[in-house]
C-alpha cells in the first residue's frame, strides 16, 4: 500500500503548521553542544530536526554490535525542547567494516573502476548485502523508535542517486538480466525491441547480455534505454524495501525520501507513488540572476508528483553551499524570500542543510542554519527571524494551488531524447522546458506537471516543449483533449520513437501526424552560434538549436522562416478542431517562445494569479484552502521597489497590516495576503 497516510490537509506530519528546521548531524557534535542546539532550536522556533541522515557507523560500530544510547539521548532531549524528529534511516553511507567485510557492494562505474569507501553512496543499488544490512539498520531503528514521542518522520536513505545513480558490476548485471527477463519474458522479444539486427548485436540467450559497459562506439539505444529504467527501479527496490520494513512496524508514521528537483536518472512519478508526501532538497544558485524561475518550475514539479498535495523543502542551503566550484552566499533577505518562495508554490515546511556548520568534514564551508559564528552572525538573526515568521503563516498549511495549464513530462521521453547519435546533441530537455516555463511564469500562470495518460479535465491548456518519445496511447490522449475543445502547444522533434525508442516510421511526429496537421520531411538543426530568423504576424523572432522542413498536411502555418535553408517554410502551424487547436512549434525559439504561446494561450483566457501586468521580478501565485480562503503570495525577486495595484483587499500575514488597493514590496521581500472571501476573482 503506498501513499495511504498522505495528503491530510492538517499538515504533512503530526506537527500542527508549517514545519521548520534541517538537518541535525548532532553524532558530529559532543553531547555538551547538544543542549546549547535544542535551546538556540527553541529559540528559532524550529519544530522538526532532521536526524541520523550519515550516522550509520556510530549506530552499528560493528556488524552485532549496536549503540542507540546517544540517539535515545538526543530524542528525549529534542522531545523536551518541542522538537519532533525527522528520523532517517541512515543508509546512504554503508560503514567502513560492512565495505571491508563484502568489497563487492561498492559501485562499479562503466569503465569497470570499483569506487573506493571515503565519501558516501558507496554502494551498488542491486547488492543483495547491501540491501540486507540497510533493512536490518532500519528494522532495528524503527523497533526501537516507533513509539518514542519525537518521531514525526521516517526519512528514507538520504538523496537516492546523488553521486551514484548506477552500477555496473557483476551483481548488477545479474540484477539487470532478471529485470529484462520480467521485461520481455523471452530474448527474441528483446531482440525485436533493442533492434538487436543492427550492427550484429543479437543475444541468443539472456545470460549474453550486460550493462551498457563503455564499448568501442555507440551503444544500442533501446539497451541503453533500459538501463536508465533498470536503474531508477534498482534504487527504487531499495527504497521500497526500507519501506515495508517502517510500514509493518510503525505504520502510523508517515515516510518520505528528499528528492533532488528535476533530477533526470529518476522517474519520480513512480518514486512519488511510495512517498506519503513528496520531499525536495533545492539549491538554486545565488549568482544566477534567473534561479528562481528554475526554483518555481521545481517546486511547481514536486507539487504535482503527488496531485498537488502539500510537500516538504527538505533541504535547502541558508547561505552558500559548498560545492561550487565558486559558492556565493546568499546576501540578506534571500534566504527568507527563496523560502517563501516555496511555500508560495505548495511546501508546508521549510528545512535546511544543516542546523549547526561542520567544523571538519567535507562540507565544513557549507552554510549553516546556526554559522560557525554562532549567534553573533547574521545567519543566525535570519534563522530566528525567519523561524517567527513562519508562526506568521500557519494557516497556509494544507492549502493548494490550482494549476491552469499542464506541461507534460515524461522520464522515458527524457531519457530517450537525451541519447546518443541524434541529429542535435543539443537537444536536452531542461534546456527545452526551460523558456516555455519561463514564458508561463513571467505572466503570472500556474502549470502543473502531467505524466502521459493523466487527467487533463480544468486544464485550460497542454504544453509540451518536447515528447520525442511518444507511444500510440499518449497520442490519443492528447488527440481526446484536442477534440474535447483543449489546446495543445508541442515543441519541436517530438512524436519521433515509439516505446522501445524505434522511429514511427512514415514521417514525423509520428501518431502526433493527424492531430497537428504537419509532416516533418527532415530535421534541420542548426548549429551552434548561428540562429534562424521566424516571422510571425507579430514580428520576428528567432530560433536557435533547432529547425525543421515542415509540411502542413492540414495544419494553417502562423509563422515561416524568414533567413537560411529554409526560408519561406512554416515554423509554427495551428490545426484547428472544433474548439480545440493544436499548435506545433517546429523550432527552438529560446526566450522568444513567449510570442508564439501569447497567440496560442490567447484564446483559453487563462487567467494569471495575478492581474497583469507584473513588474519585472515579481511572482504571484495564490493557494486556496479548503475552506475557501485565497492566499495571494506575491515575491519581488527585483532590485527595486515595486507598487502593485490591487483589485482586492486582505490583511499580509507576514507584516499583519491591511491591504487595499495598493502594495508596496521592497527589494527582495514579499507579500503573503489572506484575501477577504468576495474579493478573490481568480
Ligand atoms: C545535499 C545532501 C546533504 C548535503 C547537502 C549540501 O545534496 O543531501 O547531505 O550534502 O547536499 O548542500
Amino acid at each position: 500500500m503506498t501513499g495511504a497516510r498522505s495528503g491530510a490537509s492538517a499538515g504533512l506530519t503530526r506537527v500542527p503548521g508549517l514545519l521548520y528546521g534541517g538537518d541535525y548531524n548532532a553524532d558530529q557534535w559532543p553531547e555538551q553542544v547538544w543542549a546549547e542546539d535544542a535551546r538556540l532550536m527553541r529559540e528559532a522556533g524550529v519544530t522538526l530536526a532532521t536526524v541520523g541522515v550519515f550516522a550509520w557507523a556510530r549506530l552499528q560500530p560493528a556488524p552485532d554490535s549496536w549503540d542507540f544510547g546517544w540517539l535515545d539521548r538526543l530524542l528525549d532531549l529534542l522531545h523536551a525542547h518541542g522538537v519532533a524528529v525527522d528520523l532517517a534511516t541512515a543508509t546512504a553511507s554503508p560503514p567502513a567494516w560492512l565495505v571491508r567485510a563484502h568489497p563487492e557492494l561498492r559501485p562499479v562505474t562503466a569503465d569497470g573502476v570499483r569506487l573506493e569507501f571515503g565519501s558516501r553512496q558507496h554502494y551498488c543499488p542491486s547488492s543483495a548485502v547491501y540491501r540486507a544490512a540497510a533493512t536490518r539498520l532500519t528494522r532495528a531503528l524503527a523497533e526501537r523508535y516507533r513509539d518514542h514521542p519525537a518521531l514525526a518522520l521516517w526519512h528514507i536513505h538520504n538523496e537516492y542517486g546523488d553521486h551514484v545513480t548506477e552500477c555496473f558490476c557483476a551483481e548488477s548485471a545479474t540484477d539487470f538480466r532478471r529485470w529484462l527477463t520480467e521485461r520481455y519474458e523471452d530474448v527474441e522479444t528483446l531482440n525485436q525491441a533493442w533492434g538487436t539486427a543492427f550492427w550484429s548485436q543479437r543475444y541468443g540467450c539472456f545470460e549474453e547480455i550486460e550493462p551498457p559497459r563503455t564499448a568501442p562506439g555507440p551503444g544500442n539505444p533501446t539497451q541503453l534505454l533500459d538501463w536508465r529504467r533498470f536503474c531508477s527501479d534498482a534504487l527504487l527496490a531499495c527504497h521500497r524495501a526500507e519501506r515495508a520494513v517502517l510500514e509493518e512496524i510503525c505504520p502510523q508514521v508517515p515516510v518520505t525520501t528528499n528528492f533532488m528537483s528535476m533530477f533526470k536518472a529518476l522517474d519520480y512519478w513512480e518514486w512519488a507513488r511510495h512517498e506519503d508526501f513528496v520531499s525536495d532538497d533545492a539549491y538554486p544558485d545565488p549568482a544566477d540572476p534567473r534561479a528562481h524561475v528554475t526554483a518555481a518550475m521545481t517546486y511547481d514539479l514536486m507539487r504535482s508528483l503527488k496531485d498537488g498535495r502539500p510537500w516538504l523543502l527538505m533541504e535547502q542551503a541558508p547561505s552558500a553551499v559548498s560545492w561550487r566550484p565558486v559558492n556565493l552566499p546568499k546576501r540578506p533577505g534571500l534566504q527568507r524570500l527563496w523560502s517563501l518562495q516555496a511555500l508560495a508554490r505548495g511546501a508546508d515546511g521549510i528545512l535546511f542543510f544543516q542546523w549547526r556548520a561542520s567544523v571538519a568534514g567535507a562540507e565544513k564551508f557549507h552554510s549553516a542554519m546556526l554559522p560557525h559564528r554562532g549567534t553573533a552572525s547574521r545567519g543566525w538573526r535570519e534563522t530566528v527571524r525567519f523561524g517567527a515568521e513562519l508562526r506568521r503563516l500557519v494557516e497556509l498549511a494544507g492549502s493548494r494551488l490550482r494549476g491552469q495549464a499542464a506541461v507534460v513530462l515524461d522520464w522515458d521521453s527524457w531519457w530517450a531524447l537525451e541519447l546518443d547519435e541524434h541529429p542535435s546533441a543539443r537537444m536536452r530537455w531542461p534546456d527545452l522546458l526551460r523558456p516555455w516555463y519561463a514564458a508561463l511564469y513571467e505572466r503570472g500562470v500556474t502549470i502543473d506537471f502531467v505524466r502521459p495518460g493523466a487527467p487533463l479535465d480544468g486544464y485550460r491548456a497542454v504544453l509540451a516543449p518536447n515528447l520525442y518519445l511518444l507511444t500510440e496511447e499518449s497520442a490519443h490522449w492528447l488527440t481526446r483533449y484536442v477534440h474535447g475543445g483543449g489546446t495543445l502547444v508541442c515543441g519541436p522533434f517530438s512524436g519521433i520513437s515509439d516505446r522501445d525508442d524505434h522511429v514511427h516510421a512514415g514521417g514525423h511526429p509520428g501518431p502526433l501526424r493527424p492531430l497537428l496537421g504537419v509532416v516533418v520531411d527532415e530535421h534541420w538543426p542548426i548549429p551552434d552560434g548561428a540562429s534562424t530568423t521566424v516571422r510571425l504576424a507579430s514580428g520576428e523572432i528567432r530560433a536557435t538549436l533547432w529547425s525543421e522542413w515542415l509540411e502542413t498536411e492540414g495544419a494553417q502555418a502562423l509563422a515561416h522562416y524568414a533567413s537560411g535553408d529554409l526560408a519561406g517554410r512554416p515554423a509554427v502551424t495551428r490545426n484547428v478542431h472544433g474548439a480545440g487547436a493544436a499548435w506545433y512549434v517546429g523550432c527552438h525559439l529560446g526566450a522568444d517562445i513567449a510570442a508564439v504561446l501569447d497567440l496560442a494561450l490567447a484564446p483559453t483566457a487563462i487567467a494569471p494569479a495575478f492581474p497583469l501586468p507584473l513588474p519585472p521580478g515579481v511572482e504571484a501565485t495564490r493557494r486556496h484552502a479548503e475552506d475557501g480562503t485565497t492566499y495571494l503570495c506575491l515575491l519581488n525577486h527585483g532590485p527595486d521597489t515595486v507598487r502593485l495595484t490591487l483589485d482586492a483587499t486582505g490583511t499580509d500575514l507576514l507584516t499583519g497590516t491591511a491591504v487595499a488597493g495598493r502594495l508596496t514590496l521592497g527589494p527582495l521581500d514579499a507579500a503573503v495576503v489572506r484575501l477577504h472571501p468576495t474579493e478573490d476573482r481568480a
